[in-house]
């Protein structure tokens, strides 16, 4: 993926879902905040920060890589967010990994169900506000890290394919404190057609 800005000027990702059809996994309201108000600050913050900057006109994936202070965080919260919310479909509870990042994930992790409680477990024992990822490496091996804040894996040259967000915004509304909880529900909406596509795009030439 490659996000340009249009003439200086980042727009809003569109949703691949209506805002009730993550229900009952992800509310309505907490899209309508999460979405409709937290990305769009981060958003509005990115492009003021821009302003007549070196970074104008590159892409969000330069920019998160080579800045730092505010518009490191504004730049790296939009493509965290980016790709956390393209990343899911309608409920199911039969979501599982098919293809090249099947193979990989059971390569890195022996079994999906155990990829599934090392990620959960991952994203409960981040202290504070992050996100937890799944990436690849250049050789397309499978890493699972901790991102403080507004970090993003890309800053070490890793690719990443899935994530959970779990500052407080991203759950509150829905289930309160109940971070474990959330983290759980998460795998009924990921799209791993998506995701194996975020994989094989990068990887190609290694299969
Ligand atoms: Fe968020």
């Amino acid at each position: 993926m490659n996000i340009l800005p249009r003439n200086g000027i980042f727009e809003k990702t569109s949703l691949p879902y209506k805002l009730e059809g993550l229900l009952p996994v992800i509310s309505k309201e907490t899209l309508q905040y999460h979405y409709g108000k937290h990305l769009e600050t981060y958003l509005n913050n990115l492009n003021t920060l821009l302003g007549d900057s070196e970074f104008k006109n590159e892409s969000l994936e330069t920019i998160v890589q080579n800045s730092n202070g505010a518009l490191f965080n504004n730049a790296s919260q939009v493509l965290n967010h980016v790709l956390y919310f393209t990343q899911f479909q309608k409920p199911s509870a039969e979501n599982k990994p098919q293809g090249y990042l099947k193979k990989a994930i059971e390569k890195a992790f022996n079994s999906f169900e155990n990829f599934k409680n090392i990620f959960e477990k991952q994203g409960i024992s981040l202290f504070g506000s992050g996100w937890v990822w799944l990436s690849s490496d250049d050789s397309g091996n499978l890493i699972i890290s901790q991102e403080e804040n507004a970090k993003n894996p890309i800053t070490k040259n890793l690719n990443p394919i899935l994530t959970f967000d779990v500052w407080e915004h991203a759950y509150y509304i829905d289930f309160r404190n109940n971070r474990a909880e959330h983290l759980k529900s998460l795998w009924q909406i990921i799209n791993w057609d998506l995701l194996e596509l975020r994989y094989t795009e990068k990887h190609r030439y290694h299969f």
